[in-house]
């Protein structure tokens, strides 16, 4: 017997309920960042934002944001975001108070991501930008970033190439993971001694590691 009150088929109608869920929570939670997932929900339904969204993407980066205050502080004029995707950390930055941000700009080298990312963080207005580049051949003294940041750098085939084209002294937060088994991972480590090896910063605020179930995350704060 079917309650009228609940779906019959509950897969029929996920993408109608998750747009309605999530614009519900936008409104009961007043966040910009979760009103642009209802946004991404409507108008790209073949974006992936699930995946990019899961509780262990948003562990990471809610690691991300809280080491990176503790660290370094809450004040920055402008940070881009390489291999940034959807646009997820930028909008989760700009949407956390404690934060004094300028502007965050989202670079990736699939051209598909750019206008997801726009819609995700449309709430920001002049203060985001997404751009299609590939993070190798950028002119990053010409971006005047007061931090960068790489969080794909499992997704990046050689980390040292291209933290060697970023001016020295340059501000940088990093993540990389140990999840050999995803095939789009092409330079994962073993362990945070070989990511600090692998990266070679010149000073370092943070180093750590964050289990999760299936793979550990590492992350370095410091500068090039
Ligand atoms: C799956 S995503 C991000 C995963 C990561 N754990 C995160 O959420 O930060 C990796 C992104 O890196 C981008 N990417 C890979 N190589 C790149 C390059 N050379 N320049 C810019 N973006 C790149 C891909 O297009 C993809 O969107």
């Amino acid at each position: 017997m079917t309650h009228a009150s609940h779906s019959p088929a509950p897969s029929a109608d996920w993408h109608e309920n998750a747009y309605d869920l999530v614009r519900g929570l936008a409104f009961y939670s007043g966040s910009l960042l979760v009103d642009g997932i209802a946004k991404v929900i409507a108008r790209h339904p073949e974006a992936n934002i699930a995946n990019a969204f899961n509780h262990k993407q948003v562990g990471c980066k809610l690691w991300a944001r809280d080491k990176l205050l503790e660290s370094v502080g809450p004040a920055y004029r402008k940070i881009a975001v390489l291999g940034g995707w959807y646009g997820i950390l930028p909008a989760m930055l700009l949407d956390d108070r404690r934060f004094e941000i300028g502007a965050a700009i989202s670079y990736d080298i699939d051209p598909a991501v750019e206008k997801v990312a726009h819609t995700l963080n449309s709430g920001f207005g002049e203060r985001f930008r997404a751009l299609t580049a590939d993070m190798y051949a950028l002119d990053y003294s010409s971006l005047q970033a007061d931090l960068i940041v790489n969080t794909s750098c499992e997704h990046i085939a050689d980390l040292r190439g291209w933290l060697g084209l970023l001016p020295p002294g340059t501000r940088i937060l990093l993540q990389s993971n140990d999840y050999f088994s995803e095939p789009t991972h092409i330079n994962c480590v073993s362990s945070l001694d070989e990511f600090r090896t692998q990266a070679g910063l010149t000073h370092i605020d943070f180093a750590g590691a964050l289990p999760m179930r299936k793979y550990t995350r590492f992350m370095l704060i410091g500068t090039v």
